[in-house]
């Protein structure tokens, strides 16, 4: 059992204008085995919070602490944190030339590990991971994210989640833009995480179709760098049909 703990944390990014703060004051406490759904506006800081916590070096932390099983995670490096066990797909994953998805993934997996996965399990690992997926084992020989669809750059996401098997998930929008049929392998992919693993996932999300999938323990409502509102999964369909206006109108 694994405790990923966020308390009070203020961030801020630069601008051309100097520093903007951007989050707020964010308390959250995830346990292994459990899912929590972020849902909240454009621009509340859901991103912000997501890179913060894997260690971004645009965002400064102000203030507030974010601790794994109580060791300072923002005294680690970006690395440091990964061999700790936090995992973050990325809402717009990014190319790397030059490095095959295959590549990739084995050096991200000795990374964290410490040491490189024994080659005849790991091959079958990864295949059975990518058929899971549905993803063509082409995909392993071409560079990663380069030319890929959307919905190809979050199966990879998922891919890696399943292969590196981290302790806890930051899901940044990883149903945008998928298809009914790949929401729902990609969903599958992350229940097969959680189940194999014990994961703690922070999923964001805008939507209450893949929380029909992974159905989260608490849904927070994230409103101008804070969470406004915490609830189970009811609070979401109640977002899908009320929006927003509440939380803004208020000033929350
Ligand atoms: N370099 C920057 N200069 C000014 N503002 C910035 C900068 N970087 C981020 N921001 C602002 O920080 C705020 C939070 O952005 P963030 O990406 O965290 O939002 P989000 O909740 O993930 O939104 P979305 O739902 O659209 O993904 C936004 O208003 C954004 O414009
Ligand atoms: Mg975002």
């Amino acid at each position: 059992m694994a405790t990923l703990e966020i308390r009070d944390l203020h961030v801020s990014v630069d601008t051309e204008d100097g520093p903007k703060e951007i989050l707020k004051g964010v308390d959250l406490t995830i346990r292994s085995g459990e899912t929590h759904a972020i849902m909240g506006p454009n621009g509340s800081g859901k991103s912000t919070l997501a890179y913060s916590i894997a260690g971004h070096p645009k965002y400064t932390v102000t203030s507030g602490s974010v601790t794994l099983d109580g060791e300072d995670v923002l005294a680690m490096s970006v690395d440091e944190r990964a061999r700790a066990g936090l995992f973050l797909a990325m809402q717009y994953p990014v190319e790397v030339p030059g490095v095959t998805v295959s590549n990739f993934l084995r050096t991200a997996k000795t990374a964290v590990d410490g040491q490189a996965p024994k080659l005849r399990t790991w091959v079958k690992e990864v295949r059975g991971a990518m058929d899971g997926l549905r993803m063509d084992p082409a995909f392993a020989e071409r560079n990663v994210n380069e030319g890929f669809s959307g919905g190809e750059k979050k199966r990879h996401e998922i891919l890696q989640l399943e292969l590196l098997k981290p302790k806890f998930a930051v899901l940044d929008e990883t149903d945008s833009g998928l298809d009914v049929d790949a929401l729902r392998v990609v969903s599958e992919g992350v229940n097969r995480a959680k189940a194999t693993t014990d994961a703690g996932v922070l999923l964001i999300t805008h939507y209450t179709r893949i929380l029909t999938y992974i159905r989260p323990d608490f849904v927070h409502v994230f409103v101008d760098g804070r969470i406004a509102e915490e609830g189970g999964p009811e609070l979401a369909d109640r977002l899908e049909a009320e929006g927003y206006d509440r939380f803004v109108a208020t000033g929350a």
